[in-house]
Parts: C-alpha cells; structure tokens; sequence
C-alpha cells in the first residue's frame, strides 16, 4: 500500500487527528495535509520518513499490546554483559539481528541499574551530536565545540563508575564509536555497544584498519535465536498452552518480534475460524499469512 494511503487508513481505523500525528511526528499539521495532498514543495523524504516510523510505531503497539515483559534468555545474556562492563569499567558489544529483544533487555537494565546512560541512536548521529546528547543526559546544556563538550563530558563521567548503553550502534559514523571509545579511556565508564551483526564488521573497520578500537573490546556476545524455553516462558505468560512452543518456536524462526506477530496474529485466526483454541495447524497457516 501506497504510504499515504496507509497514513489515512489509521488515521480512520484509529480516529486520530491530524493534530494527534502532528505532535507524534513533530511535524505541522499544515505540512502533513500537504503531504498527504501531494503538494507539498519541501523536502518530501524528510516527511516521508517520519510518517513511516510514525506507522510502524504504531503497528508495534497494537501488536505488542498483550506481550508482557518475559525473562527470556536474551534478558538474561545482555544484563550479564551490560553487569560486567558496569563493574569492571570495561567495553562490550553485543549484536543479534533485528527484532530478538536487545532494546527490551536494554530498558531493563537501566531501569534496575538508574546510573547508568541509554543513548538510542539514529542513522542521522555524526561524533557531534552524539557527543552533545551524552552531554545533555548529564544534564548539562549540550552546547558547545566538540572540545568543551567533550571536556566537560569527561569531567562529569571521570570515576564515576556508570555505563554508557549505545542502542542501534551500527548506525554510527566510525568517529562517533572513537569518541565513545575515548570517553572510555579517559574516564574509565563501562560502555556497551548494541546492534546488528554488521557492527562488529564496522568496529574492525574494512581490513581491520580500526584494530584502536576493536582491541579495546572486552566482551563480546554474538545473540541468536529464542530457546526452546523461551517461547515456553512467553506462552504461560499469556495463559496460552505451551505444548505449542514446538510450532511456534519453528514459524517464528526464533525470532521474538516475528513470535509476537505469530501469535496475536494466530490468536485472531483461531477466532475467525470459529476455534476456541490455536493448534499446530493455525500457527502453519498463520505463518504463510505472515511472509506474504
Ligand atoms: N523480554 C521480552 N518480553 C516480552 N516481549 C519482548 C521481549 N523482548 C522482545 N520482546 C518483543 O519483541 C519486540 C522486539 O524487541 P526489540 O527489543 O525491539 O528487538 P531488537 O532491539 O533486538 O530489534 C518488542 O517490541 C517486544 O514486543
Ligand atoms: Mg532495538
């Protein structure tokens, strides 16, 4: 479906305003109506983007809304990392692909560990802005040149003994991870790096040009699917039989988004076909629904 009309589509399935998606994108209400009209002149990617993390945003709560937060064994690999580098002021990387549950088990941690600093970055990050936004989390004014701001970052993280958590790290600039890299060196935080598998490509750089900072890395920790166990903890969870943890965990390829899905989706399903309950049988249809 054509974004626009994807856009109108929730906005009348949901009965949102425009001024509702204005304030959830930033966005005017004049340039959206624009927009959705084709008649906006400015930079129509900008809004194009922001419309469709808007869209997926939203398609994320509404499948999410029945998953409780489950102790699964990904919880378990990210806070044991995320502990070490904390205690021992260390750097670590931990990478799995999209969707497994690292940003879930990230807010975690921090939400048990209060000192220590999320930063969820974004493909638009340069060294600066990163370095301004550690800096505006330490509560400071994030202005400034990239030497005062990293002087003053310094001085307030220096044995300080707090972690620094960069979500999505693959998203950036190689000098971006150095002034990570130095705030370490020079303060002595714990610092955890997070993303897909491709950061690890990019901490060791195209022949490994980058050794600096690679070699600096304690720990590492490569993530891969759910267990067995895991689906099983999900389902009781949801009061659903976890005889079924077998199907589910094969459909959903292991993956906990796609699991998710798997099951709100197989939930409605088994409804639709006038079942009280979900069997093997709905999951492998389901599953066919899902990949088209
Ligand atoms: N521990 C968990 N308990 C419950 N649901 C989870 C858990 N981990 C992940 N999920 C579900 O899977 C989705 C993807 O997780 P997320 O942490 O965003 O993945 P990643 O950061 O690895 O791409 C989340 O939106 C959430 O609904
Ligand atoms: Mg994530």
């Amino acid at each position: 479906m054509d974004i626009r009309a994807e856009l109108k589509d929730l906005m009348q399935n949901k009965n949102y305003s425009m001024t509702y998606v204005a304030t959830a994108t930033g966005l005017a209400k004049s340039t959206i109506s624009m927009w959705l009209n084709g008649n906006y002149n400015g930079k129509n990617d900008k809004i194009t983007d922001a419309i469709h993390n808007f869209i997926q945003r939203e398609v994320e709560r509404s499948a999410n809304k029945d998953l409780p937060f489950v102790d699964i064994t990904i919880v378990k690999y990210i806070s044991e990392i995320a502990r070490l580098c904390h205690t021992q002021g260390k750097i670590g990387v931990c990478v799995g692909k999209a969707g497994l549950g690292k940003t879930v088990a990230v807010k975690k941690y921090i939400s048990e560990f209060l000192d220590s600093i999320l930063i969820e970055s974004d493909s638009g990050y340069t060294a600066k802005s990163l370095l301004k936004e550690i800096h505006r989390r330490l509560g400071l004014s994030g202005k400034g040149s990239v030497y005062d701001l990293m002087d003053e970052v310094v001085r307030k993280l220096n044995q300080s003994g707090r972690l620094l958590i960069i979500d999505e790290a693959e998203n950036l600039p190689y000098r971006a991870l150095e002034i990570t890299r130095r705030i370490h060196d020079k303060t002595g935080v714990g610092v955890l790096l997070i993303g897909r598998s491709i950061l690890l490509e990019n901490l060791k750089g195209f022949n490994n040009q980058y050794d600096q900072l690679y070699s600096r890395v304690k720990y590492t920790k490569i993530l891969d699917k759910l267990l067995f166990e895991d689906v099983e903890k999900i389902l009781n969870a949801i009061g659903l039989n976890s005889k079924l943890a077998d199907t589910y965990l094969r459909y959903s390829d292991g993956n906990t988004r796609r699991l998710e899905h798997l099951i709100s989706h197989s939930i409605s399903i088994a409804k639709f076909n006038g079942n009280a309950e979900v069997d093997d049988a709905v999951i492998k249809e389901t599953s066919k629904l899902l990949m088209a």
